[in-house]
Order: C-alpha cells, then sequence, then structure tokens
C-alpha cells in the first residue's frame, strides 16, 4: 500500500514536471486537436487569438495536414497570438507560413512578424513554398506572445503554423540572455531527410544540406548508447550523419547563410568522429574564417562531440567559413551539425507595467476590447489601435481614443494610467458616475466624454483641473449645473443638485460645449 502509494506519487511529480515544459503546438484557422507522424499532437488555435477568420489553401496544393488551413487578418495594425501561463524561460518560438493561394489571387503577401512587442522578421510569403522563422529567447514575461502586421496595402498578413518549444535554461548560453536568437540555419550534414522530433526533443529542424561537389556523405559508427553531456544538446540523430571533405588534404568548404548586411551572428558547430581510428589514422583540422585560422586545431571525438562556437562575430555574405586538415591528418575533415543564428537587438522589457495593468482592468470591462493582445506599444508604431504611445524604451500609453467603441457599462478603475493626456470616450453607453480618478491623472489635457449615459455630477477634481478640456454634452442624466460632486459622494441622487442654478457653470470646466447643447440645458431646466 505504502509502495502503490510512493509509485503515484513519483509519478504526479514526473508528470508535472513534464507539462511545465512548454511543448505547444497550434494550427492556426483549425479548431481540430490531432497526432501528425512525428507524434507531435496539434491544437486549433481558438483559445490564443480573439481576431482575423480561418481559411482553407487550394487543395491541390497541400503539404500537409497543419498547412492545409490558415487564419488571416484584414482588420486592425496587428494582430496577436497570445500563449498564457508560460513557465518563464528559455523557449524556441517557430511560426510557419503557406500561402496556397487561400484566396485565388495568386498573390503571396509580404508582412511584418513580432514577437513579445519585439520586431522579429518581415514575412515574404510564396506560392508554392511554405516559409518558416524561428527566434530563441529568454522570456521577460510568463506569457508570450505572436504578432503579424500589415506593411503594404492590400496585402493581408496570414499564419498557417504557431510552435513553442521550452529549451533548457542552459541552452544557448554563450550569448547574453537579453538578446534573441534568430535561426538563419540549423544543418544536419550527411542527412538525407529532415531531424526533428521525437529525434530531437526539443523539436528543433534539422534540415540536410544540399551536397556539394568537394563534399563526402559518411555515417558514424557511434551508438552514443552513454548520452551526451553537451550543453545545446545536439540530437545524436544528428552526429549519425557528416560530410567530409573527398581527399584529406582538401578543406571543407561551409556554406554559412549569412545575412547581406554584415550582423552579429552566433555560429555552433558540431563534430563527432563517425569511426573508432586505427593507430596510424588521424584526423585534425581547424576552422578557417576569411581564409585564416579562427581556431586551435582539434580532433573529434568518436562516441562524443566537440562544440564550436563564434557567439560575438559581425558576418555577411562575403564571410567564409572552411575546415582546414593539418599537414599531418591522414583524414579529411567532417562536421556533423551547424546552427547559424543573428543575434538581434536587445529584448524589450514592453510598454510600462502600469499602463498594462490599466489597459487590462478596461479589457475586463468591456468585452469588446479584448481581441486586441501583445504589447500594446510595441513594437513602434504598431500599437493597439485604440491607443496612442509615447516614444523610447519603456512607452507610456498618452491616449485612449474609444469614441463609438460601443462600449457599455460603468468605467473601471484604470488610473494607473498616469501618462495620459487624451481620453476620448464619446459615442458609447458608458453609465454611472464619472469616476474621481480621471481629474488625478496628471498629464490629463483632454476628456471627451460627449454622448454617453453618465450621471451623477462633475466631480470637483475634474472641474478644477487647470487647461483641462472637458466635453461632457449629451449625456442627458449628467447634472452640470450641479456644485462639484465631492470626492466620496455616494448618493447620487441627492448629490446636492439644484435645477434652479445658472446652465452658466458648463463653461467654467473649460469645456468646449457646442452652442446648441447649452440651449438644450436651459430648455430642460425650464420644463
Ligand atoms: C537515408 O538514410 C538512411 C540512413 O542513413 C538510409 O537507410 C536510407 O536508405 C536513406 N534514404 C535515401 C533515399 O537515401
Ligand atoms: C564527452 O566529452 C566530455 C568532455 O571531454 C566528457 O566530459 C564526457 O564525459 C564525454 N562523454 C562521454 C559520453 O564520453
Ligand atoms: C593532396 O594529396 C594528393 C594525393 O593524395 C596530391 O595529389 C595533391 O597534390 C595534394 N594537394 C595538395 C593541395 O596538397
Ligand atoms: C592526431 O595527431 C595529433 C598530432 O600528433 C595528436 O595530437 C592527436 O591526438 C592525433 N589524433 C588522434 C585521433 O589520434
Ligand atoms: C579564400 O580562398 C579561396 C580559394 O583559395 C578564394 O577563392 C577566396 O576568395 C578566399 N576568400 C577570402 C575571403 O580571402
Ligand atoms: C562583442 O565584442 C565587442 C568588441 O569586439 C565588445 O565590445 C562587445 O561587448 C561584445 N559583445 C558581447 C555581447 O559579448
Ligand atoms: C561583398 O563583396 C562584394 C564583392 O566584393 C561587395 O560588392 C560587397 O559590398 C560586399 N558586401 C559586404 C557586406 O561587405
Ligand atoms: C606542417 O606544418 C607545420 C606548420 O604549420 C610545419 O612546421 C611543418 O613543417 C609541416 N609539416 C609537413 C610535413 O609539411
Ligand atoms: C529591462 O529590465 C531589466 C531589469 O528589470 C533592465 O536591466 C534592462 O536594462 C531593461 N531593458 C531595457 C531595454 O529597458
Ligand atoms: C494618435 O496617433 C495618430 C497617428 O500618429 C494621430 O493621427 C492621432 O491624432 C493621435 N491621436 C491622439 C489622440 O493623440
Ligand atoms: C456612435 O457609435 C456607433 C457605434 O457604437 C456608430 O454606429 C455611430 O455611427 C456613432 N455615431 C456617431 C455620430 O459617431
Ligand atoms: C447612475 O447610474 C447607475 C447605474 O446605471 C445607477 O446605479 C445609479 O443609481 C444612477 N445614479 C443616479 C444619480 O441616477
Amino acid at each position: 500500500m505504502a509502495a502503490h502509494l510512493l509509485t503515484c506519487l513519483l509519478l504526479a511529480l514526473c508528470t508535472l514536471s513534464v507539462s511545465a515544459e512548454v511543448f505547444l503546438s497550434i494550427d492556426c484557422g483549425s479548431s481540430d486537436s490531432y497526432k501528425d507522424d512525428n507524434l507531435i499532437v496539434w491544437t486549433g488555435d481558438d483559445e490564443y487569438v480573439q481576431s482575423g477568420e480561418s481559411r482553407s489553401v487550394q487543395s491541390s496544393n497541400s503539404i500537409s495536414r497543419v498547412m492545409d488551413t490558415l487564419r488571416v487578418f484584414t482588420a486592425r495594425k496587428k494582430n496577436c497570438y497570445n500563449i498564457g501561463s508560460v513557465r518563464q524561460g528559455r523557449v524556441l518560438v517557430r511560426a510557419t507560413f503557406y500561402y496556397g493561394n487561400y484566396d485565388g489571387k495568386s498573390s503571396p503577401p509580404t508582412f511584418d512578424l513580432q514577437f513579445d512587442g519585439n520586431h522579429w522578421a518581415t514575412v515574404e510569403t510564396s506560392s508554392t513554398e511554405y516559409v518558416y522563422h524561428e527566434v530563441t529567447y529568454v522570456m521577460k514575461k510568463d506569457s508570450i506572445s505572436v504578432c503579424v502586421a500589415q506593411t503594404n496595402p492590400g496585402e493581408f498578413p496570414f499564419i498557417s503554423a504557431l510552435e513553442v518549444r521550452g529549451l533548457e535554461t542552459y541552452m544557448y548560453v554563450n550569448v547574453d540572455e537579453n538578446y534573441p536568437l534568430f535561426l538563419r540555419r540549423r544543418v544536419a550534414f550527411g542527412s538525407n531527410a529532415t531531424i526533428r522530433f521525437p529525434d530531437d526533443p526539443y523539436d528543433r529542424l534539422w534540415i540536410p544540406e544540399v551536397m556539394s561537389a568537394g563534399m563526402v556523405r559518411v555515417r558514424s559508427d557511434a551508438l552514443f548508447s552513454k548520452g551526451l553531456t553537451l550543453a545545446d544538446q545536439p540530437p545524436p540523430a544528428v552526429l549519425k550523419n557528416a560530410v567530409t571533405a573527398v581527399t584529406p588534404n582538401s578543406s571543407l568548404q561551409l556554406s554559412m547563410g549569412f545575412p547581406v548586411v554584415p550582423a552579429p551572428v552566433y555560429v555552433n558547430g558540431y563534430f563527432s568522429e563517425v569511426t573508432l581510428l586505427g593507430p596510424n589514422q588521424n584526423r585534425t583540422y581547424s576552422v578557417y574564417k576569411d581564409n585564416r585560422s579562427y581556431s586551435e586545431p582539434f580532433s573529434p571525438p568518436f562516441e562524443n562531440c566537440t562544440e564550436l562556437y563564434t557567439s560575438n562575430l559581425t558576418a555577411s555574405v562575403n564571410t567564409t567559413f572552411s575546415l582546414v586538415p593539418a599537414n599531418f591528418s591522414t583524414l579529411p575533415p567532417l562536421i556533423n551539425a551547424m546552427e547559424i543564428f543573428v543575434i538581434g537587438d536587445a529584448l524589450t522589457n514592453g510598454t510600462n507595467n502600469r499602463d498594462v495593468k490599466g489597459l487590462a482592468s478596461l479589457q475586463k470591462a468591456f468585452g469588446v476590447l479584448q481581441g486586441w493582445s501583445g504589447d500594446p506599444c510595441l513594437p513602434a508604431p504598431y500599437s493597439w489601435d485604440w491607443i496612442n504611445c509615447s516614444t523610447g524604451p519603456v512607452p507610456r500609453v498618452t491616449a485612449l481614443s474609444l469614441g463609438s467603441f460601443g462600449l457599455s457599462g460603468i468605467l473601471p478603475d484604470f488610473s494607473s494610467m498616469d501618462a495620459l493626456q487624451t481620453i476620448d470616450l464619446h459615442n458609447n453607453s458608458l453609465q454611472g458616475p464619472i469616476p474621481d480618478f480621471l481629474g488625478t491623472l496628471p498629464q490629463l489635457k483632454t476628456l471627451n466624454l460627449a454622448n454617453n449615459q453618465f450621471n451623477g455630477s462633475i466631480p470637483a477634481s475634474l472641474s478644477n483641473k487647470n487647461g483641462l478640456n472637458l466635453v461632457v454634452t449629451g449625456n442627458p442624466n449628467l447634472c452640470t449645473s450641479c456644485p462639484a460632486s465631492p470626492k466620496k459622494s455616494t448618493d447620487s441622487s441627492s448629490a446636492g443638485c439644484s435645477k434652479k442654478e445658472s446652465n452658466v457653470l458648463a463653461i467654467m470646466f473649460g469645456a468646449i460645449i457646442p452652442s446648441f447643447i447649452m440651449l438644450q440645458y436651459l430648455w430642460e431646466n425650464l420644463l
């Protein structure tokens, strides 16, 4: 009995630690859940996105079930997937795009891709191929957002698949964790098929290299039965294959796929001897950059792996890498796998937390606002459509533009948004008293509450505020002629409203009140 209990406990713990590692595969535009040939479980996207429309690619073009559907976005500056409650740590996020002529226009669009408020890539989709972008980074928050943003008129962003894979905290630590790594190439030399999950538990995609004239494919005898202790965890499957140069004294040119414009890059090479060498065999070589020695000579170990990396190099298309044999080497140089990343700009911490909090309470109160997710302000200029932001590394929300948004109900407390200069809430169905905190927002210059159902009276904090442009017209239940309500006015029916007082009070607030409204008040009060 006790033993059984113990087993249960252990199992529970194991399950917990596994499920804490995110391994999420979203089939965009689909509502189904299914397992693919790689044993990856895909899920529909309903719970991760609140905007856009689902579409199917032309069936004759279909590459795989995941690529059959997509979600397209025809409105808003940006549209985001939000994946909440992810254990904070290092993750790999991959977004895949397959146009498949879903709209019958044979016109694959170009648009921007973003994550967590950072610019990620310009996505150039293709009529015939799928394209994917992958970023590896250490999360700043416990959620992940991936957004697409329209950049060209008439070219609507879409997305076909979104994958998030948790990595170990000790992986890819050779680059400062404040910088994202954008994948350029991840090569499985000598392999004849892409290697991914389940061979790579982190589901990195290791792509076979196109063989060139100077390369020979070799298969490894290694079993890797003892496992590997390498920090970046190359899967044994990629070390089972390699390419070598043709003759012992020839070098191996590597195709790096560096960007055209010089950029900081991070390169990882993985080298594992493919056979147990005899006493008179020797494989020793060095990495050369631009035909000059760039590493010590080394001999890759059998049943183990040497990882060489360079983490702070500025490279471009003109930067070359090659493996050059030592003059005493009896075997040609060899390589099993390679990863090449561009190091991005420092990750943003996102919009100021006080604003994020205030916007969250607005979204909680008004369902129509819940379709907006991702970072509110970043990356500039792709803010949410109904706010304006200041510039700078930690932007503030300076304007709320919620006129004619169909908001109904009571205004929630968003007093933490203390950088607001403009609040436009006109032509909604907002009810209840005008909240007192609005008058305490230090930067507030314009407050338009026209054409709502506000009642009670105007708080003293607002009526006494210097230089405030206040508009309250078209609120039939609002008593503009009342003495400004004190801070804690509760009973609104007895708000000390004297209907006999002069309507001229309204002007004291500095409000721009069209004259016909003034007449309306006069007329009402005369009745
Ligand atoms: C691919 O490689 C595997 C193992 O290396 C081999 O068994 C298979 O025949 C190869 N397939 C092709 C098409 O070359
Ligand atoms: C691989 O080499 C490293 C470094 O020499 C060593 O610490 C590790 O034990 C080796 N692993 C195996 C499985 O032999
Ligand atoms: C490489 O070795 C071959 C013989 O194996 C020889 O013919 C050739 O000249 C050598 N090339 C160089 C560049 O040393
Ligand atoms: C190859 O030769 C070099 C130099 O003699 C030596 O340091 C190295 O250990 C040898 N490698 C192997 C695998 O025997
Ligand atoms: C390196 O050497 C090769 C062949 O010897 C040559 O074609 C190439 O231009 C050289 N590259 C650089 C950067 O010097
Ligand atoms: C990269 O190298 C430059 C100098 O070569 C140095 O100033 C910079 O701090 C390094 N950056 C990182 C992230 O190591
Ligand atoms: C690469 O080399 C070409 C030809 O030499 C040159 O025109 C180009 O400016 C170089 N690009 C960079 C980024 O250095
Ligand atoms: C090998 O190269 C080293 C220096 O790189 C040189 O001193 C040595 O003479 C060379 N040996 C042969 C056999 O060419
Ligand atoms: C983000 O916040 C961290 C600590 O909270 C700070 O060290 C870092 O400089 C900030 N980064 C930016 C870009 O503001
Ligand atoms: C918000 O920004 C847009 C674009 O820059 C501008 O046209 C608009 O006037 C701004 N609105 C407010 C309320 O500041
Ligand atoms: C008021 O808002 C509604 C949507 O809530 C809109 O249909 C209507 O046109 C707006 N009226 C004015 C005058 O802007
Ligand atoms: C104001 O409106 C709220 C909600 O609609 C209501 O509960 C309250 O009694 C009203 N107060 C006055 C003075 O009409």
